[in-house]
């Protein structure tokens, strides 16, 4: 990153205000989220520190979870092979004398991706939209955050039509209950000719060939996981997402070159052909074990089962990341598309 950065937080007063009215009068346009107003976004849950505004999604946002977003992103650009990205970026992205570029990443988190894009691609403005303010506060100065719900309002992108030439969606399903209205929303203030990225990471376990672990070969493993969908279905979140990524631009209408690609990601230490699927292994593992602890307070809220009873179900999934019987793996969904020009 370069290091003439200034230092600033934007706050989208519209879009913050219409999700949180208690702050409503406190937010001005350009408002500088001061610490005591940044508090307002947060909400502590069985000693985890939450987002109050972002109701479904289930993990905490607190350092623990930015250090895991953090690591987790560091993770996808091994995949990636250095980059952050799959798909024509540069051609959408590329100069104009006539247009200004932009580029917005939806549930940006730690907002290490987007600063990233701002820092390769300095002729483009990048927005970061996130419920929580947990986004650094130097950044690139072509770079800015904002800070709302985005199943909320009645625009769900409160930008104009055709504005971005770049969308990026990632890892963000978990918190979203319309992901078909998500994607008729990006499709909107999408420019024609502009590219949408999608990733999802799967939550079913899987072996080296993506298909489903036995549940004799990691019991505690594939139970965790089925809990953990069975508690976001009953929340109204689709856990199949990650899997019809694809089907959801195209059920969304107007997206061309849909080009769907899968990972299969190792967990864990076994020996790989080469040293990035080592490398990733590692990160994965080191994601999975802050994780499970992270979704302890969602799983006790949504599960029925008692605190005991979910510190069990940590425990036995815990021991199949440790010692695994056999290799654990993910499997990372990526959908890139053009919108058409017609
Ligand atoms: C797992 S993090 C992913 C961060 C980033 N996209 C990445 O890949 O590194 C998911 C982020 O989405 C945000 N999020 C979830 N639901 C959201 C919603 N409805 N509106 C805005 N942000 C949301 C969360 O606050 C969290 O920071």
């Amino acid at each position: 990153m370069d290091l003439s950065r200034i230092v600033w937080n934007h706050v989208s007063p519209a879009s913050s205000s219409k999700s949180l009215p208690s702050i409503q009068s406190e937010l001005q346009d350009n408002d500088i989220l001061t610490p005591a107003l940044r508090k307002k976004f947060f909400k502590m849950i069985h000693g985890r520190r939450f987002g109050a505004l972002a109701k479904y999604y289930p993990c905490p946002v607190d350092e623990s979870e930015i250090e895991r977003m953090s690591r987790e992103h560091r993770m996808l650009a091994f995949v990636y092979g250095g980059k952050n990205y799959a798909g024509p970026v540069e051609q959408v992205l590329r100069k104009s004398p006539h247009k200004q570029r932009r580029i917005l990443d939806v549930g940006t988190g730690s907002g290490v991706w987007a600063c990233e894009m701002a820092d390769e691609f300095d002729h483009a403005e990048v927005i970061g939209v996130d419920a929580a303010p947990i986004q650094p506060e130097e950044m690139p100065r072509n770079c800015s955050f904002e800070i709302y719900d985005v199943t909320k309002g009645p625009q769900m992108l409160p930008y104009d039509d055709d504005y971005f030439d770049l969308i990026h969606i990632r890892s963000v399903h978990t918190g979203i209950t319309n992901y078909a209205s998500l994607m008729r929303e990006a499709r909107r203030v999408l420019r024609p000719g502009g590219l949408i990225i999608l990733a999802e990471i799967d939550t079913t376990p899987m072996t080296a060939n993506k298909e489903p672990i036995s549940l004799d070969a990691a019991p505690g493993w594939c139970e965790f996981w089925a809990e953990y969908r069975r508690c976001l279905s009953s929340r109204g979140i689709d856990p199949t997402i990650p899997t019809r990524l694809r089907q959801s631009l195209q059920q969304a209408h107007g997206f061309s070159h849909i080009v769907a690609q899968e990972a299969a990601l190792p967990i864990g230490f076994h020996p790989q052909p080469n040293v990035t699927l080592v490398t990733i292994g590692q990160l994965a593992w080191l994601n999975y074990d802050t994780l499970l602890h992270s979704l302890v307070p969602f799983l006790y809220e949504r599960s029925g089962r008692t605190y005991e009873e979910i510190d069990e179900l940590v425990s036995a999934a815990q021991s199949d990341l440790y010692n695994p019987i056999v290799p654990l793996y993910t499997c990372l969904h990526i959908v890139h598309a053009t919108k058409s020009l017609t």
